[in-house]
């Protein structure tokens, strides 16, 4: 491992292959050795983690693998904007390096069609509102040209190679950084724009869809989504109110 690479802010610590590169970001704050905005970016990992206990596909030297330590003044952004800031912020980088026609699907998976690019894990341990800390887990497929045979029976996969944007994972992580520092910066200041850019994002704005929570499932037209009030659905027994921090599922619905 070498800290920091370049000196300057944010610092972008290299490791070669690891266990998940979120662990070494959590490792760093646990150490008391970490600085808001880090980078940690593996060339592999061994136990890359997705969201809902699922595994993520790191071989070495093929895809982007980074943690990003966003440490923002208490009482800190609600969770669902940090969710949202990065998933703009790895499309916005990919669209820069030339990718066309991805999309957000809920929460912050980039899809091209219905095939998954890159996904996004945002985590917090033993969270206090008075020193927020989140680590923000970035994998984007790059230099792919086939996946496991388990991994492409789950769900459609793609990678910058497949779609005809073949790039380095160092250029992508060049793109990516300011985007994603800017980005998490407006879940303060700017939560009504970041709102507005997630849902043109995903396409979804006036599209039926159905919601589901863990309660509910609602289907209806998407009235509006923000950070303040929710997910707005016009559902056939009137508009219906979903929080968005208890949604698990946002889908386009084929009714
Ligand atoms: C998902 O779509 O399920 C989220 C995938 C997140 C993968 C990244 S790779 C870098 C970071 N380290 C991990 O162990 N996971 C995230």
């Amino acid at each position: 491992m070498r800290i920091p690479d370049d000196g300057g802010v944010p610092r972008t610590i290299r490791h070669d292959v690891v266990d998940s590169t979120n662990e070494r970001a959590f490792a760093s704050l646990a150490e008391g050795i970490a600085l808001d905005a880090d980078v940690h970016v593996a060339l592999g990992q061994t136990s890359g983690r997705g969201r809902l206990g699922r595994r993520w596909e790191s071989p070495t030297g093929d895809g982007l693998y980074l943690s990003f330590i966003h440490l923002p003044p208490s009482p800190g952004p609600p969770p669902p904007a940090i969710t949202m800031a990065a998933g703009l912020a790895v499309l916005e980088a990919c669209g820069e390096l030339g990718l066309d026609g991805a999309r957000l699907e809920w929460p912050n998976d980039v899809v091209v069609g219905d095939a998954k690019l890159a996904g996004i894990l945002v985590e917090s341990r033993g969270y206090d509102p008075a020193r927020p800390h989140f680590v923000v887990g970035i994998g984007v497929n790059v230099r792919q040209r086939s996946f496991p045979t388990e991994l492409a029976e789950e769900r459609l996969v793609t990678s910058l190679a497949l779609e005809g944007v073949t790039q380095d994972p160092n250029e992508l992580l060049d793109c990516l950084v300011p985007r994603l520092a800017a980005r998490l910066a407006s879940t303060i200041d700017s939560q009504e724009d970041l709102a507005r850019d997630y849902v043109d994002a995903t396409g979804l704005e006036g599209a039926r869809v159905s919601v589901t929570t863990g309660k509910q499932r609602v289907e209806g037209r998407l009235l509006s989504l923000d950070l303040e009030n929710g997910v707005l659905v016009d559902s056939v027994d009137g508009p219906v109110t979903l929080d968005l921090a208890h949604v698990h599922a946002l889908d386009r619905c084929s009714l």
